[in-house]
């Protein structure tokens, strides 16, 4: 056991950047030329990010990489994660949360918008024609870090240690993919025109802080409407709180009166993410759904795992 080589998570707690690419891709998952470009790219994801990280080396570039629940087996051809399967939907009484596809992932950020693009540019040409474009959407920050509602958002995110205990695998939950991390995305559109209709008192009580000072509101009593951030507030039989790390971006165009957020969700346990929609989006009480999702709807909605760096730089191997 002594001489195993240690195992390395990707960059999935990189810090939040001034931009970021989300890129969704389907693979050729019949074809077996385009599985194998597809396994020496994805080992050869780190060399990429080196070519591009250099050219400014204070512009936090990472890239964190995400294999989906159909292409796991045909890709990576080693044991699944034990919780990884394609996106789980909910149907509340008035929203829901659709599944939509994706076989790969890309999160690539840095604090410049040049670097995302031209590591996207370079990834691309090594995927070639075994890969097709899903969806590509590129999110900015938005003054301190707020999203296009207005609030300051990712505050509650875990910090330090608690980053690495939240949101990767351990030996012990799942030996074949320590290292790893679930990684649940959703891209979301705003009705901005009817957000602003609403007092900012009312919006406050949507989310549960206050927006401009972001000081948490207290939970509204049992059975009331709870906001956004109670809801998402999520604990076991044991009244332990789970956390996952949160990575949102705005995007949009005011020109195509597009608004938006992309939600992207990395956590150890997949299951703590599920509840998170579901208490959303069926409500708790059953119901009383988050109000968030009256101006907010979702476009697409996918589950990945982010296998280790170790397990990614494997894929070479044959
Ligand atoms: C908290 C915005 C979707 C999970 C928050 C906060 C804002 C926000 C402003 C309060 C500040 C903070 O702690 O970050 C949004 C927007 C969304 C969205 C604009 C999309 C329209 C989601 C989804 C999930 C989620 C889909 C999970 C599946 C959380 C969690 C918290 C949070 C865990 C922290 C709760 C706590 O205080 O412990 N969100 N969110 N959010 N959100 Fe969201």
């Amino acid at each position: 056991m002594g001489g195993r080589t240690p195992i390395e998570p990707q960059r999935v707690d990189a810090p939040l950047t001034s931009s970021a690419t989300f890129l969704v891709l389907s693979v050729k998952l019949d074809d077996d030329d385009a599985i194998n470009t597809v396994r020496s790219t994805l080992a050869s994801v780190e060399g990429l990010s080196k070519n591009v990280s250099i050219r400014d080396l204070n512009a936090s570039f990472a890239c964190t990489v995400g294999i989906g629940s159909d292409a796991w087996d045909r890709i990576t051809r080693q044991p699944r994660p034990a919780e990884l399967h394609p996106f789980r939907e909910f149907h509340g009484k008035k929203h829901s949360a659709i599944a939509t596809p994706g076989d790969l992932l890309f999160h690539i950020r840095a604090q410049r918008r040049d670097l995302c693009f031209e590591f996207e540019r370079q990834l691309l040409d090594s995927l070639g024609d075994a890969v097709s474009v899903i969806d590509e959407t590129v999110g900015f920050r938005y003054f301190d870090v707020r999203d296009l509602l207005g609030f300051v958002d990712g505050t509650a995110n875990p910090v330090g240690p608690a980053v690495t205990e939240s949101i990767v695998v351990t030996e012990q939950d799942d030996a074949a993919s320590a290292g790893g991390s679930y990684v649940v995305v959703q891209k979301y559109v705003h009705d901005i025109a009817a957000w602003r209709k609403m007092s900012t008192e009312q919006q406050e009580k949507v989310i549960g802080r206050t927006k401009l000072e972001n000081v948490e509101l207290d939970d509204a009593p049992d059975g009331q409407q709870q906001s956004h951030k109670s809801l998402a507030t999520i604990e076991d039989d044991q009244g332990e709180e789970h956390d996952i790390l949160r990575d949102n971006m705005p995007f949009g165009s005011p020109g195509s009166k597009e608004f938006g957020t992309y939600f992207i969700g990395y956590s150890r346990k997949l299951w703590v993410t599920e509840k998170m929609l579901c208490r959303m989006f069926i409500g708790e009480p059953p119901g009383m759904h988050d109000r968030i999702l009256d101006f907010s709807r979702p476009l697409t909605g996918t589950t990945f795992f982010a296998p280790s760096a170790t397990q990614l730089a494997s894929l070479g191997d044959s």
